[in-house]
Formats: C-alpha cells, sequence, structure tokens
C-alpha cells in the first residue's frame, strides 16, 4: 500500500473510534484511524485490501505516517498515546453522505447509483470478513459529483467479528454459517442469487497467495503475532469457501429475493 507522510491535524472525524482528519503531504486529507491495542488498523488493512480485489469501491487508501512533532500537536492523539509511525488513512470523498440520507433522496428524486451492484456486492465482502456493524448507515458512503451518484463502502473496523479478535475467537468465528446484519437498503438491493454473482465469483477467485500477500504485508508494528497471521490467512480462506454456501441458504432473508 502506498504511503505517505502526514503534515497537518484538522482533528477528530465524526465516528465512534476517534479518527482524525490528516492533512497529507500528497495534498490529500486522509481519515486516519490508529493503530494500537485493537485490532482496528489491522482489520481496516486487510478489509480495503480485499475489498478492492473483490472490485468493491472503496476510498482510495494509504498508510499514513504521523512523526512524533505531528502527533506532540494534538492534545486528543497526545491523551490516546498515539504512537508515531504508519496509521490507516482513507482519502476524504467530498460531496458525500450516508446511506439513510440518500434512500431518503433517492425515493424523493428517483437518482439512481452509477455502480448499483456494489450493494448487494458488499453483502459478500461482508459476510467473507464477518464485518457486524455494515447495518449503520454511516458505514456506507454516497458521493454526489455532477448529479451522478456513487456507492462508497467504508469502515473495516468491525470486521473479524470486531477489533478485539484473537487467534482462539477467529478460529470459532470462521465457521458462523449465519449472516452478518445488513442495512435494510441494502437488503432490498438483493433480487436473488444472481445479485450476489459478481463479487462472488471474484472472491472466488481471489488467489491463496494474493490473501497471504496481503496479511503478510500488515505494518510489523501493528504487534500481530505470527499465530495470528497464520490464523487470519485460515479464516480468509476457510470463509472464502464457505461464502457461496452462507449466502444460498440465506437468501430467504432479503426481502425482495426471487426464486
Ligand atoms: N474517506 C472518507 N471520506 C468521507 N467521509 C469519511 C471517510 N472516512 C470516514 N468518513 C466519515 O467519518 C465517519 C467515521 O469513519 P469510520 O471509518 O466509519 O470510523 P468509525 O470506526 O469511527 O465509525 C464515517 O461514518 C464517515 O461519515
Ligand atoms: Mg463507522
Amino acid at each position: 500500500m502506498r504511503v505517505t507522510r502526514g503534515v497537518k491535524d484538522l482533528g477528530t472525524n465524526a465516528g465512534a473510534t476517534g479518527s482524525h482528519i490528516i492533512e497529507c503531504e500528497d495534498g490529500e486529507r486522509y481519515a486516519v484511524k490508529f493503530a494500537g491495542r485493537s485490532k482496528a488498523a489491522i482489520n481496516e488493512f486487510v478489509g480495503q485490501i480485499l475489498a478492492k480485489e473483490a472490485g468493491l469501491p472503496v476510498p482510495d487508501s494509504a498508510l499514513v505516517h504521523l512523526s512524533g512533532e505531528l502527533v506532540a500537536t494534538s492534545a486528543d492523539m497526545r491523551y490516546r498515546s498515539i504512537a508515531p509511525g504508519l496509521h490507516p488513512g482513507t482519502v476524504l470523498v467530498p460531496n458525500a453522505f450516508d446511506l439513510d440520507r440518500w434512500q431518503e433522496l433517492s425515493s424523493r428524486t428517483a437518482a439512481s447509483l452509477e455502480n448499483p451492484d456494489a450493494l448487494p456486492g458488499s453483502i459478500c465482502h461482508d459476510n467473507w470478513i464477518l464485518t457486524v456493524d455494515r447495518d449503520r448507515a454511516d458505514n456506507h458512503l454516497v458521493q454526489a459529483a455532477d448529479g451522478r451518484f456513487r456507492y462508497f463502502m467504508l469502515d473495516f473496523t468491525h470486521g473479524f467479528a470486531g477489533p478485539l479478535w484473537t487467534a482462539d475467537s477467529l478460529e470459532q468465528a470462521g465457521y458462523l454459517r449465519i449472516l452478518v446484519p445488513v442495512h435494510p437498503l441494502v437488503a432490498s438491493s438483493v433480487a436473488g442469487q444472481a445479485s450476489f454473482e459478481r463479487t462472488l465469483a471474484r472472491i472466488e477467485s481471489i488467489s491463496d497467495s494474493r490473501i497471504e500477500e496481503a496479511v503478510h504485508s500488515i505494518p510489523p508494528a501493528w504487534g500481530i503475532s505470527d499465530e495470528e497471521i497464520e490464523c487470519l490467512v485460515d479464516f480468509l480462506e476457510l470463509r472464502r469457501g464457505l461464502l457461496r454456501g452462507v449466502l444460498t441458504s440465506n437468501l430467504s432473508s432479503f426481502s425482495d429475493s426471487v426464486l
């Protein structure tokens, strides 16, 4: 993943994890989550890479290097003992809003997304890596640009059944066969198995070596153990194989599913 350096802290961002908006030397503004004691940064890093591999729209991402001097400029970062070094960031998508606002706008104006396949596609990814909070409207973004609307998936912190996973919890979660929670608008985008096919086939075609490469490129400073690396790879490879069955056996739970 690309690396850029933070040059200015613009303060805390919306959301529960207290990410910061950081201006970087490439001229972009990033929403940066902090590597620390939980696995939030690891989940973001792996979740984003695999979403891109699956052909799903995610904001551009980079590893943002925060210097000790930059951390020291922020009372919040100092208080939270943010470690200087690399942290995962996504380029801020301008003119974007959450899925509830999109639902309201699209019902009022009949506006449509230019990438509607990404909605059922997000369900495939979420049930592959077990992202447990994609039912939240604010973990989806819709960008308005020149009268067109583009969907983005956002926030992988609660992948792997949550950012406090361990080798043991991951081993158990790997076999889960129920669906993770889904936002009602996303559920209503499913019109039978065919809605999943494109993303599902992409996920099924991601090779073991690509998965291993993604997991092994997690920055070592984030403190993932060799055992956890191994479990993460096993989890992803196991669930890649289970995913089709999990989605097919739960098709009836999607409101618009047609048989
Ligand atoms: N790349 C981005 N572009 C635009 N808005 C963003 C971006 N990243 C985050 N946000 C906004 O910040 C909020 C919090 O980010 P998110 O990744 O969901 O973190 P949290 O784990 O705190 O919920 C999102 O709901 C969204 O409104
Ligand atoms: Mg969020």
